[in-house]
């Protein structure tokens, strides 16, 4: 039967390949991305003949050691995501929604590494010349071998790079970039997917590092083809809406490094600038402290972060209660306040609830879910927390507060911070040592651990 077929039906999209055309995919469910892809006729025999004449299998301990330097690309955050700092032949694809400094952020890590000496292009297809100058400008830089290629022309973008032989490449964007062998625009799944193909081979073949910038759709997804996802190296994604200044690097993929890291940075006039110390950001003015105000000590990747969590709870004008987080799961939520209800015999029915996390971070990390129903708590009762107390662990259906990973770390970053007490689950107290000057309060419940704050020393409020 398979042999029969002489031509299969590719999604553009999605990869998935049916041997009869379909209008739209059975898959993704796209319209109209199926495009035809001729089999070769099979030759059994000759492959396996060619196979065994060109190849030489290798066993695990035979494989050569890739011993080479990372590159640093001059912002500790950014390598923080890239895994340790740029790697030969590595392709990044960053994604991030219009206007959030994808660009702005390239070319200053081109400029950075241009002022080491390295040979730097960066090809613009979206901005022109005088553009690019005004920007960099803007950004007070001057770096002499950084080379400008405003072009989008894939024949003379890949002419150009292996003609210069740069040692780092920045291709801004790869929606604008455009083979002549296709009849479609640029920005078409098939020229995108093409595209990204060759300038990805060129930079594996060259062994050069190379980012591709990605255009982001309104729903948030990567525009264009997922197949070039698969295809580079590491996927970063550049988050922070336009009212916050911060702005938030992820890994969505590395072949590389770990995922899950973050790096954070910052706009100003002058560009993007990394955020040094970002738990002392987070936590707001700690002077002014207000009821439903917490410090939850979440984990982003494999750094311990301090961040305000605020909620309001206030009687709801509306039959149904609303229930709104800000990056917190709205489910999670959900399930503390089912618990809070059940466990502490609060009452949320005629209340709507509002959770916040400062900053515009996106918490994913179970070790807030303490701080969150702590806030809860403060802002029901209005009662303040007492200050200077940072609070961490999760909670399960019965009201138990568990342990969670990377403790230590935790309470290092809490003690570096100058906080007095931290609240955590009681298993992980038993094994930790204190820091000097912080007071462990340990919780085994929910109840326990308002309890705990009510009796704290420090407290000196009124009680919860
Ligand atoms: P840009 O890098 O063009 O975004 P992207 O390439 O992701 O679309 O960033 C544009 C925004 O950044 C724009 O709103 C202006 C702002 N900006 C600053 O705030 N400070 C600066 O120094 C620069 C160059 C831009
Ligand atoms: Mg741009």
């Amino acid at each position: 039967m398979a042999a029969k077929v002489k031509s299969s039906y590719i999604c553009q999209t999605c990869g998935y390949a049916s041997p009869r055309w379909m209008g739209k995919c059975p898959d993704c469910g796209a319209w109209n991305t199926l495009v035809e892809e001729i089999i070769p006729a099979k030759n059994a025999k000759r492959r396996t003949t060619l196979a065994m004449q060109t190849v030489k299998l290798l066993g695990l301990d035979e494989l050569p050691v890739d011993q080479e330097p990372r590159i640093s690309s001059g912002y500790k955050e950014l390598d923080r995501v890239l895994g340790g700092g740029l790697v030969k032949g590595g392709v990044v694809l960053i994604g991030g929604p219009p206007g959030i400094g994808k660009s702005t952020l390239l070319l200053q890590v081109s400029g950075m590494l241009a002022s080491k000496g390295l040979n730097v292009l960066y090809i613009s297809g979206e901005e022109s010349l005088s553009q690019i100058k005004l920007r960099a400008e803007r950004l007070e830089m001057s770096a002499p071998t950084l080379k400008i290629l405003s072009e989008s022309s894939l024949e003379i973008i890949t002419g150009v790079i292996e003609a210069t032989q740069p040692g780092f490449v920045v291709m801004d964007s790869i929606q604008t970039v455009f083979s002549s062998d296709f009849e479609s625009l640029p920005g078409h799944i098939g020229q995108v997917r093409y595209c990204g193909h060759t300038l990805t081979k060129l930079a594996k073949d060259k062994q050069i590092p190379m980012f591709l910038v990605g255009q982001v759709t309104k729903d948030g997804s990567l525009a264009g083809p997922r197949v070039l996802e698969h295809l580079v190296d590491c996927l970063l994604l550049f988050e922070g809406d336009d009212q916050h200044v911060y702005r938030l690097l992820r890994t969505a993929k590395n072949r590389f490094g770990s995922t899950n890291e973050v790096g954070i940075f910052e706009m100003g006039s002058k560009g993007v600038t990394e955020v040094k110390n970002p738990s002392a950001h987070l936590i707001g003015n700690q002077a002014h402290t207000a009821s439903g105000t917490c410090i939850a000590v979440s984990l982003e990747g494999t750094r311990p972060l301090l961040v305000e969590i605020q909620a309001l709870v206030t009687p709801s004008s509306y039959g149904t209660p609303q229930r709104n987080a800000t990056g917190f799961d709205a489910r999670r939520l959900a399930m503390l306040l089912a618990v809070l209800e059940k466990r502490l015999g609060l009452h949320f029915g005629t209340q709507d609830v509002f959770i916040n996390a400062a900053g515009g971070l996106r918490l994913i990390d179970p070790g807030v879910d303490l701080a969150v129903a702590l806030a809860i708590v403060s802002s029901l009762k209005e009662q303040v927390l007492p200050p200077k107390t940072a609070v961490f662990g999760e909670i399960g259906l019965s009201g138990e507060v568990r342990s969670v990973t990377q403790s230590a770390q935790r309470i290092s970053e809490v003690s570096r911070l100058g906080f007095d007490s931290v609240i955590l689950p009681v298993d992980t107290a038993k094994g930790i040592k204190r820091p000097d000057k912080l007071n462990l309060l340990s919780a085994s419940t929910v109840q326990n651990a308002v309890d705990q704050l009510s009796n704290s020393s420090n407290f000196r409020g009124s009680r919860i």
